[in-house]
């Protein structure tokens, strides 16, 4: 949001729940992501900033995968882009049962 006048830079978290995972979604008031681009934003290396690297996205989906979740980009209708995160909501289960010690 470099570009963005400062009164402008909001980000928003927003968590739901959505069936058996807890979702994040984080909107911004950038520029969004041009639609042919919203399948690469998260490959390693790909960058459109002078001095990005290109790692955080593809960072972020690797650690959202280890932990079985998904991560997808879209642009909001008014302007900008959101990240969804959803994370699988762990079951409680009963403590085990005292391993016997041998
Ligand atoms: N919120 C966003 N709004 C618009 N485009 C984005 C946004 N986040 C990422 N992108 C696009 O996806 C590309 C990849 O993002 P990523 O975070 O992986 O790398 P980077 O920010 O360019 O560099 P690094 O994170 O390694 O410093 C960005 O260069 C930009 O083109
Ligand atoms: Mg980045």
């Amino acid at each position: 949001m470099s570009g963005t006048p400062g009164e402008n830079r909001i980000v928003s978290l927003r968590t739901s729940r959505v069936e058996n995972f807890a979702e994040l979604s984080i909107s911004d008031r950038g520029p969004g992501i041009p639609a042919e681009r919203l399948k690469d934003v998260f490959e390693p290396f790909f960058t459109t900033k002078a001095e990005g690297m290109g790692i955080g996205l593809s960072i972020a989906r690797t650690l959202v995968e280890a932990h079985n979740g998904q991560i997808s980009a879209v642009n909001a209708p008014e302007a900008g882009a959101v990240f969804r995160v959803r994370l699988p909501i762990a079951r409680h289960t009963a403590a085990p049962a005292q391993r016997a010690l041998g």
